[in-house]
């Protein structure tokens, strides 16, 4: 196990408008050089989590430590923190030059450092030659880089970006959004990132603490979020499912779940007969067979179904199956147009990718 030092902990942070909990008892561990990504749907307590860390919000319970010191009590600029705001918060009067230079320039830099950091970090980000430009004369990609700029100037510890990437148009989302992550990795920068954008979350963080209600609802890897869902609402958030509920009926070995209609095949399980279980399945686990293809029948979760509905998305094709009394969502990589599928076909349901996601014993 490699011991890797804690740089940020929130331990049972709470923040209050009047009485509504807007972070409610959350806490978390961010270990240095780490990428933490906050991710959950508008309101669910993001920025105002990423604002209590900055120091623009004081607590109302709970303690928030870096480097394992208690920063409850110390102010944003001696949190060795810096944050880039989801609109950039650019001053539209000063030049990009000043822009960056600000976090400098009210810790009283000499001149001369001044401008030897500006340098610094336009070179980093591919800046050159905006410094005396304004704000506006800017893409919005380049507005975007000289907010990361102003941030990365003071030489914080911290990074703490809030939806950085928002304003930008989605091609170009995903180009700046790999820029950070290996800015980050190259910087070796301790960072939690906010968005509601679950596809950036899995892309480019090295843990995720998905957020619900003003609550961390599950924290781990994006292969975890993703493939261990803890909850109904992060299988549907985090990607999407089908989902169906049923009964376990336990068989020596293996689990099975009647869903109404149909049997479900787990295999070794433990789960307990008799309890109401509700699974999981995302669309592109599913395979789907034309008619003209042949499958061993007796092979397990293997049913008959009809296409009800098919979406073509370019690469893939989403598919809604009726079978066995339920729709299910099916992707599919798509190799030829000819190879588009209609009326009946069949599904198989491969056992290791039926995730329970809850399992209730009457
Ligand atoms: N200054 C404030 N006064 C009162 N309520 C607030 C304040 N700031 C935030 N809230 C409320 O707290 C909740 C959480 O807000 P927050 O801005 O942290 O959400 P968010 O997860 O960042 O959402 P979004 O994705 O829309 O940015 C919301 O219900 C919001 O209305
Ligand atoms: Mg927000």
């Amino acid at each position: 196990m490699s011991t890797e030092r804690i740089h940020v902990e929130l331990v049972g942070i709470t923040k209050r408008f009047g009485t509504f909990a807007a972070v409610n008892d959350v806490t978390l561990t961010v270990p240095e050089a780490r990428f933490v990504t906050l991710l959950g749907p508008s309101g669910c307590g993001k920025t105002t989590t990423l604002r209590l860390v900055a120091g623009f919000y004081d607590v109302d319970e709970g303690e928030i430590r870096i480097d394992g010191r208690r920063v409850n009590d110390v102010p944003p600029d001696r949190r060795s923190t810096a944050m880039v705001f989801q609109d950039f918060a650019l001053f539209p009067h000063m030049t990009v030059f000043e822009n960056i230079a600000y976090g400098l320039r009210i810790r009283r830099f000499s001149q001369a450092n001044v401008t030897r950091r500006v340098e610094g970090v336009a070179q980093l980000l591919g800046l050159q030659g905006t410094e005396g430009k304004s704000p506006h004369q800017l893409s919005g990609g380049q507005q975007q880089r000289v907010a990361l700029a102003r941030a990365l100037v003071v030489e914080p510890e911290v990074l703490l970006l809030d939806e950085p990437l928002s304003n930008l148009d989605a091609k170009f989302r995903l180009r700046v959004r790999t820029e950070i992550r290996q800015l980050q990795q190259q910087l070796g920068k301790t960072t939690i990132y906010v968005t509601h954008d679950q596809e950036e979350a899995l892309a480019i963080s090295d843990t995720i603490a998905v957020m619900l209600d003003g609550r961390i609802v599950q924290v781990g890897s994006p292969f975890d979020v993703y493939y261990a869902p803890a909850s109904r609402f992060v299988a549907d958030f985090v990607g999407t499912s089908n989902f169906v509920e049923g009964r376990v009926i336990a068989d020596r070995d293996t689990t099975r779940v009647d869903v109404g209609g149909i049997t479900l095949t787990l295999g070794p399980r433990g789960l307990p007969a008799g309890a109401r279980a509700l699974l999981a399945v995302r669309p592109e686990a599913i395979h789907l067979m034309g008619p003209d293809e042949s499958c061993e029948r007796e092979v397990e979760n293997y049913l008959g179904g009809v296409v009800n509905a098919r979406s073509f998305m370019g690469s893939r094709v989403r598919y809604w199956i009726g079978a066995g009394g339920t729709e299910w969502m099916v992707d599919v990589h798509l190799a030829a147009p000819s190879r588009l599928l209609a009326g009946e076909v069949a599904l198989r349901i491969p056992q290791e990718r039926i995730h329970v996601l809850e399992c209730q014993e009457k």
